[in-house]
């Protein structure tokens, strides 16, 4: 494992938007060299619901990472390289089913990849592996969310199937319906090749989605989607997502077992530890 000089080591790791990162009480910005390149932001890691916890912003700290530009190869080796184990992926969905109202929460236990040409894996040479991923969330660290949002009394459903669409545009209305026959329930720019590429790494992954829209909406002269609708209902869910993020992670096994084919820590380096003011 990268020393950090850490008294602890982060088995938990969150990415989400940068408004997340004051969920750490005074991390320390720790900067991650991986062989895929820089992540998209310094991982700061802290306390945060009495755990070491590693949050990554994934599209920057300054919101400066289109969807189809994260380097999430990076991102997902620089949090094993730091010893996380399960990770915690936040997200805005888009819903195209009336059972998943806006305002509500989901937790995906499917996935269908419509991105096109990410680079989504760590075994691209000569060590050949088909690894499963017909489960591609994490059973514990749904449940862990899924009990979080119900003790809160949140509105939520706990399974749900999420089309992940290439972005940084939304999608047109027939599109929209395609995914509705596809088997989709809601849409998103970002959790492939996330929870793949966790699935790699050995970690395990599961999304807190967050419905901040209907995409373009079930009528055909309906209101469609705008980036505007989307980061006005993000931002004031904020303390709700915090707070459900706060109380999964106590509810992780503190020290999940290791079970990772790669040992990114072998070839990762911190670059800078630095103490945030
Ligand atoms: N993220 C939030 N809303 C979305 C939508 N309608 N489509 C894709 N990604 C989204």
């Amino acid at each position: 494992m990268v020393n950090t000089n850490a008294s602890e080591t982060p088995r938990v790791g969150v990415i989400g938007g940068s408004g997340l990162y004051r969920l750490l009480d005074q991390p320390r910005l720790v900067e991650v060299a991986t062989p895929y390149g820089p992540p998209s932001s310094h991982v700061a890691v802290g306390t945060f619901a009495d755990r070491t916890v590693a949050f990554l912003a994934r599209h920057g700290t300054g919101h400066t990472v289109p969807p189809q530009r994260i380097n999430y190869r990076a991102n997902l080796w620089a949090l094993a390289s730091l010893g996380v184990r399960s990770v915690i992926g936040s997200s805005a969905v888009g819903s195209i089913t009336p059972e998943m109202p806006a305002d509500t929460f989901v937790v995906p236990d499917q996935l269908i990849d419509r991105t096109r040409d990410r680079a989504d894996t760590y075994f691209d040479g000569a060590d050949v592996q088909h690894l499963g991923f017909a489960d591609p969330f994490d059973p514990v660290v749904r449940s862990a969310l899924c009990d979080a949002l119900r003790r809160r009394g949140e509105s939520f459903v706990p399974v749900g199937t999420t089309l992940v669409i290439p972005g940084p545009r939304f999608s047109t209305r027939a599109e929209s319906r395609a995914w509705r026959l596809l088997g989709a329930d809601i849409l998103n720019m970002t959790q492939y090749p996330e929870s793949a590429l966790a699935a790699e790494l050995g970690m395990g992954y599961a999304s807190l989605s967050f419905v901040t829209d209907a995409d373009v909406g079930r009528a055909p002269d309906d209101e469609a989607v705008s980036a505007e609708v989307v980061f006005q209902r993000l931002s004031a869910a904020q303390d709700r997502i915090i707070g459900t993020i706060a109380d999964a992670i106590r509810l992780l096994p503190a020290e999940p077992e290791p079970r990772a084919l790669v040992d990114p820590a072998a070839t990762a380096r911190v670059l800078t530890l630095t103490v945030a003011p």
